[in-house]
Protein backbone atom coordinates (compact mmCIF):
# COMPACT_ATOMS: atom_id res chain seq x y z
CA UNK A 1 0.00 0.00 0.00
CA UNK A 2 1.45 4.04 -0.82
CA UNK A 3 2.38 5.31 2.35
CA UNK A 4 2.89 9.39 2.80
CA UNK A 5 4.21 10.60 5.41
CA UNK A 6 5.38 14.45 6.98
CA UNK A 7 8.57 15.18 8.83
CA UNK A 8 10.71 18.03 9.95
CA UNK A 9 14.04 17.88 8.32
CA UNK A 10 15.57 19.07 11.94
CA UNK A 11 14.01 16.32 14.15
CA UNK A 12 17.28 13.80 14.94
CA UNK A 13 15.76 10.39 15.42
CA UNK A 14 14.74 8.27 12.47
CA UNK A 15 13.20 5.76 14.85
CA UNK A 16 10.88 8.18 16.49
CA UNK A 17 9.96 10.26 13.02
CA UNK A 18 7.71 7.43 12.02
CA UNK A 19 5.33 7.71 15.13
CA UNK A 20 5.75 11.94 15.60
CA UNK A 21 4.25 12.28 12.28
CA UNK A 22 1.43 9.49 13.13
CA UNK A 23 0.76 11.44 15.77
CA UNK A 24 0.31 14.90 14.30
CA UNK A 25 -2.04 12.77 11.50
CA UNK A 26 0.52 13.01 9.16
CA UNK A 27 1.21 9.61 7.70
CA UNK A 28 -1.34 8.79 4.91
CA UNK A 29 -2.70 6.18 3.48
CA UNK A 30 -5.73 7.28 0.97
CA UNK A 31 -4.43 7.33 -2.34
CA UNK A 32 -6.63 10.41 -3.24
CA UNK A 33 -5.19 12.70 -0.40
CA UNK A 34 -1.91 11.47 -1.07
CA UNK A 35 -2.29 13.00 -4.32
CA UNK A 36 -3.56 16.39 -3.25
CA UNK A 37 -0.74 16.96 -0.70
CA UNK A 38 1.24 15.99 -3.06
CA UNK A 39 0.27 18.28 -5.89
CA UNK A 40 0.75 20.93 -3.70
CA UNK A 41 3.98 20.46 -3.94
CA UNK A 42 4.46 19.78 -7.78
CA UNK A 43 4.28 16.25 -7.99
CA UNK A 44 2.36 14.23 -9.94
CA UNK A 45 0.93 10.95 -8.31
CA UNK A 46 -1.61 8.90 -10.28
CA UNK A 47 -2.68 4.86 -9.87
CA UNK A 48 -2.29 2.93 -13.49
CA UNK A 49 -3.53 -0.10 -14.60
CA UNK A 50 -2.07 -2.66 -16.85
CA UNK A 51 -4.02 -3.35 -20.32
CA UNK A 52 -3.95 -6.84 -19.76
CA UNK A 53 -2.64 -9.17 -17.05
CA UNK A 54 1.59 -8.67 -17.22
CA UNK A 55 3.20 -11.95 -16.48
CA UNK A 56 6.11 -11.64 -14.07
CA UNK A 57 9.18 -10.32 -15.11
CA UNK A 58 8.13 -9.71 -18.16
CA UNK A 59 10.56 -7.92 -20.75
CA UNK A 60 10.80 -4.39 -21.79
CA UNK A 61 8.53 -4.24 -25.02
CA UNK A 62 5.67 -6.49 -22.59
CA UNK A 63 5.74 -3.90 -20.14
CA UNK A 64 5.71 -0.74 -22.47
CA UNK A 65 2.56 -2.61 -24.18
CA UNK A 66 0.65 -3.41 -21.03
CA UNK A 67 0.94 0.77 -20.48
CA UNK A 68 0.83 1.94 -24.18
CA UNK A 69 -2.07 4.57 -23.41
CA UNK A 70 -1.19 5.99 -20.25
CA UNK A 71 2.54 6.32 -21.81
CA UNK A 72 1.26 8.12 -24.94
CA UNK A 73 -0.95 10.31 -22.96
CA UNK A 74 2.14 11.41 -20.98
CA UNK A 75 4.26 11.62 -24.03
CA UNK A 76 2.09 14.38 -25.34
CA UNK A 77 1.74 16.21 -22.51
CA UNK A 78 5.09 16.55 -21.69
CA UNK A 79 7.01 15.96 -24.72
CA UNK A 80 9.18 13.16 -23.50
CA UNK A 81 11.75 11.69 -25.87
CA UNK A 82 12.86 8.29 -24.59
CA UNK A 83 10.94 5.80 -22.24
CA UNK A 84 12.88 2.74 -21.01
CA UNK A 85 12.03 -0.06 -18.16
CA UNK A 86 14.55 -0.43 -15.34
CA UNK A 87 14.40 -4.22 -13.28
CA UNK A 88 16.31 -4.15 -10.45
CA UNK A 89 16.15 -7.35 -7.53
CA UNK A 90 18.20 -8.92 -5.40
CA UNK A 91 20.91 -10.03 -6.70
CA UNK A 92 21.70 -7.73 -9.04
CA UNK A 93 25.47 -7.41 -9.99
CA UNK A 94 24.86 -3.47 -9.29
CA UNK A 95 22.51 -3.16 -6.79
CA UNK A 96 24.65 -1.53 -3.93
CA UNK A 97 26.26 0.82 -6.18
CA UNK A 98 22.96 1.54 -7.71
CA UNK A 99 21.52 2.14 -3.61
CA UNK A 100 23.86 4.14 -2.73
CA UNK A 101 23.75 6.53 -5.50
CA UNK A 102 20.35 7.40 -5.29
CA UNK A 103 20.62 7.36 -1.35
CA UNK A 104 22.30 10.36 -1.46
CA UNK A 105 20.10 13.49 -1.53
CA UNK A 106 20.66 15.09 -4.96
CA UNK A 107 18.38 17.25 -7.77
CA UNK A 108 17.71 16.79 -11.48
CA UNK A 109 17.63 19.91 -13.92
CA UNK A 110 14.83 17.87 -15.44
CA UNK A 111 11.91 15.84 -13.53
CA UNK A 112 12.08 12.70 -12.74
CA UNK A 113 9.28 10.41 -13.73
CA UNK A 114 9.00 6.62 -12.16
CA UNK A 115 5.98 4.34 -12.81
CA UNK A 116 6.01 0.94 -10.48
CA UNK A 117 4.87 -1.77 -12.54
CA UNK A 118 6.50 -4.50 -9.94
CA UNK A 119 7.75 -4.35 -6.59
CA UNK A 120 8.22 -1.03 -4.31
CA UNK A 121 10.40 2.20 -3.48
CA UNK A 122 10.78 4.81 -1.19
CA UNK A 123 11.25 8.80 -1.96
CA UNK A 124 11.76 11.15 0.07
CA UNK A 125 11.41 14.79 -1.00
CA UNK A 126 13.51 17.86 0.77
CA UNK A 127 11.71 20.98 0.60
CA UNK A 128 12.85 23.67 3.38
CA UNK A 129 12.62 22.18 6.72
CA UNK A 130 10.52 19.47 5.74
CA UNK A 131 10.82 16.46 4.68
CA UNK A 132 8.02 13.97 2.91
CA UNK A 133 8.10 10.24 2.39
CA UNK A 134 6.51 8.27 -0.15
CA UNK A 135 6.29 4.75 -0.25
CA UNK A 136 5.50 4.01 -4.11
CA UNK A 137 4.04 0.82 -4.81
CA UNK A 138 2.74 -1.32 -7.71
CA UNK A 139 0.97 0.70 -10.32
CA UNK A 140 1.94 4.01 -9.00
CA UNK A 141 3.39 6.59 -11.17
CA UNK A 142 4.99 9.67 -9.52
CA UNK A 143 7.23 12.62 -11.12
CA UNK A 144 9.71 14.42 -8.90
CA UNK A 145 9.99 17.92 -9.59
CA UNK A 146 13.15 19.69 -11.16
CA UNK A 147 15.61 20.85 -8.74
CA UNK A 148 13.50 19.26 -5.97
CA UNK A 149 16.20 17.91 -3.59
CA UNK A 150 14.94 14.27 -2.94
CA UNK A 151 16.79 10.75 -2.31
CA UNK A 152 15.41 7.16 -3.02
CA UNK A 153 15.94 4.11 -1.10
CA UNK A 154 15.15 0.24 -3.39
CA UNK A 155 16.24 -1.01 0.18
CA UNK A 156 18.46 -3.69 0.82
CA UNK A 157 16.83 -6.21 -0.95
CA UNK A 158 15.56 -4.42 -4.27
CA UNK A 159 12.66 -5.42 -6.24
CA UNK A 160 11.18 -3.15 -8.54
CA UNK A 161 10.85 -2.45 -12.24
CA UNK A 162 10.41 0.71 -13.22
CA UNK A 163 9.26 2.60 -16.32
CA UNK A 164 11.35 5.81 -16.18
CA UNK A 165 10.46 8.83 -18.84
CA UNK A 166 12.93 11.39 -20.28
CA UNK A 167 11.86 14.72 -21.89
CA UNK A 168 16.12 13.89 -23.39
CA UNK A 169 17.37 11.32 -25.22
CA UNK A 170 20.64 11.61 -22.78
CA UNK A 171 18.32 11.10 -19.49
CA UNK A 172 19.71 13.68 -16.59
CA UNK A 173 22.39 13.71 -14.46
CA UNK A 174 22.17 13.94 -10.34
CA UNK A 175 23.47 17.03 -8.86
CA UNK A 176 24.44 15.93 -5.29
CA UNK A 177 24.00 17.76 -2.02
CA UNK A 178 26.42 16.49 -0.46
CA UNK A 179 23.87 17.05 2.61
CA UNK A 180 23.91 14.10 5.11
CA UNK A 181 20.12 14.13 6.00
CA UNK A 182 19.21 11.18 4.55
CA UNK A 183 21.25 8.52 7.27
CA UNK A 184 18.86 10.57 9.60
CA UNK A 185 15.44 8.62 7.89
CA UNK A 186 14.44 5.39 7.83
CA UNK A 187 15.55 3.11 4.97
CA UNK A 188 12.70 1.29 3.19
CA UNK A 189 12.79 -1.94 5.05
CA UNK A 190 12.81 0.75 8.17
CA UNK A 191 10.11 2.53 7.25
CA UNK A 192 7.55 -0.28 5.66
CA UNK A 193 8.00 -2.28 9.52
CA UNK A 194 7.25 1.39 11.33
CA UNK A 195 4.69 1.58 8.99
CA UNK A 196 2.82 -2.00 9.89
CA UNK A 197 3.61 -1.12 13.67
CA UNK A 198 1.47 1.80 13.09
CA UNK A 199 -1.38 -0.07 11.62
CA UNK A 200 -1.34 -2.72 14.33
FE1 LIG B 1 16.55 11.34 -8.56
Amino acid sequence: MSVFSIHSATFPSSHAALSLAAQAGEVIHDHAEIARRLAALGVRFERWQAAAPLPVNADAQTVLAAYREPLAALKAEYGFQSVDVIRVQAGHPDQETLRQKFLAEHTHNDFEVRFFVEGRGLFYLHVGETVFALLCEQGDLVSVPANTSHWFDMGETPDFTCIRLFTREDGWAAEFSGDPLPASFPSLEGYAAAVSALRR
